[in-house]
């Protein structure tokens, strides 16, 4: 359920609506790449424009760590967002001085303003309380669409709340829906798979689901970590040492829902044109390493998700970004999309796969946000969102 204000809920018609976007989007050489998260914020930006407001866009762009570096202006996007839409875009060099000011004062209803990277000042990450009020002076309203970001307490998604009271947009608050009613209130069986070279990175949400979800499917690096806490000699694949113990503990807490690869793709180099081959588990020789899913582990996972009724997907089942270590993360994708279930994916390696498989419109939700949609797995509040108006 959420509970918290949207769009819908205020008033727009002639106010000036700050907006909370993740325009954190792939960049090369000032060209955009994928641009869901671009088209993700477009129906709230549409809805507030057809509503008489005039809008005021910011958001981060890498991690420029206070600095302005013209490698992460957001005027690119910028750019690229007026061929998405029909409105007048405008662009401010900054997100608090004078251009943003005048900008904003300027700026009439139906017309759109982008600020410039909001992380080209110190303050947007450490929430600072300046920057919050400069940043809500320029607007009547406040608005967070910015799924992918809400998992962070920063100046443009929290402290700004202090001085303009928020509401979601329609894009975080139809992720926020998708996720937690897919782990508080799940159509059963509920599969999740988790993949992903580390444990340490997912400990949360594999303990959180382990308590929600009826069998959790493991693959990628971090099953070597499993294996080893199990005992297993796993030669030269990436092993956590120091999360051995966690592992252990996991194995024995989730021992009737967790579920393990059976085979694994091993090469003898960590190089798309090694020599490579499938064993099943514990026969991984020395000088070997594993880098995907075997055969039958896609045979079976596809089988658990093909009886689910919800499936949640995060993180790749081996090496994605070498073409011969990506098929049983391709394989999965092809399973999540072949299901009846209510799939939801989040993850870059993940949606990318299934984008390229050309199967994501088969998929019930995908997610723009990595680590925001990973904390929500792990059952974690997002600032982001607590920080808004309740209904
Ligand atoms: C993301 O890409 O996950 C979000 O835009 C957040 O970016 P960050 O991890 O740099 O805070």
């Amino acid at each position: 359920m959420f509970n918290k204000k949207t769009v819908r809920d205020i008033d727009v018609n002639g106010k000036k609506v700050l907006v909370r976007v993740d325009f954190n989007v792939p960049l090369k050489d000032g060209v955009v790449g994928d641009d869901t998260r671009i088209r993700g914020a477009l129906p709230t930006i549409q809805y507030l424009l057809d509503n008489g407001a005039a809008v005021i866009l910011c958001s981060h762009l890498g991690r420029p760590k206070g600095e302005v570096n013209p490698k992460y202006s957001l005027k690119p996007v910028a750019e690229y967002l007026k061929g998405l839409v029909s409105n007048p875009v405008y662009f401010a060099d900054d997100c608090l001085g004078e251009s943003a000011k005048e900008g904003a004062a300027n700026l009439k209803p139906g017309e759109i303003l982008v600020l410039e990277n909001t992380r080209f000042y110190k303050g947007e990450e450490k929430n600072d309380l300046d920057m919050a009020k400069g940043l809500a002076d320029l607007a009547d309203l406040y608005v967070n669409d910015a799924f992918g970001t809400a998992h962070r307490a920063h100046a443009s998604t929290e402290g700004v709340t202090h001085f303009k009271p928020g509401v979601a947009g329609f894009l975080l608050e139809k992720e926020i829906q998708y996720l937690s009613s897919a782990v508080e209130d799940p159509k059963r069986p509920f599969v999740a798979i988790l993949g992903g070279a580390k444990i340490s990175d997912k400990i949360g949400v594999i303990k959180n689901l382990l308590n929600k979800a009826d069998k959790v499917l493991i693959g990628g690096g971090m099953a070597n970590t499993f294996f080893a806490a199990q005992g297993y000699d796993m030669a030269d694949s990436l092993v956590q040492e120091e999360a051995l113990d966690t592992a252990k503990e996991i194995l024995a807490a989730g021992s009737d829902k967790l579920v393990l690869p059976v085979d694994m793709v091993i090469a003898n180099a960590f190089d798309n044109d090694a020599e490579k081959k499938t064993v099943e588990t514990g026969n991984v020789p020395a000088g070997w390493r594993v880098l995907d899913i075997g055969e039958k582990t896609v045979e079976l996972y596809s089988n658990l998700v093909s009886t689910a009724a919800t499936v949640v997907w995060n993180g790749p089942m081996g090496v994605f970004e070498m073409p011969e270590f990506a098929k049983g993360t391709f394989a999965v994708a092809k399973a999540v999309a072949d299901s009846n279930a209510i799939s939801i994916i989040g993850g870059g390696d993940s949606v990318a796969a299934i984008q390229e498989s050309g199967l994501a419109d088969k998929v019930t939700h995908i997610s723009t946000g990595g680590g925001a949609s990973l904390e929500m797995l792990e059952g974690l509040v997002l600032p982001g969102v607590a920080a808004l108006e309740d209904k």
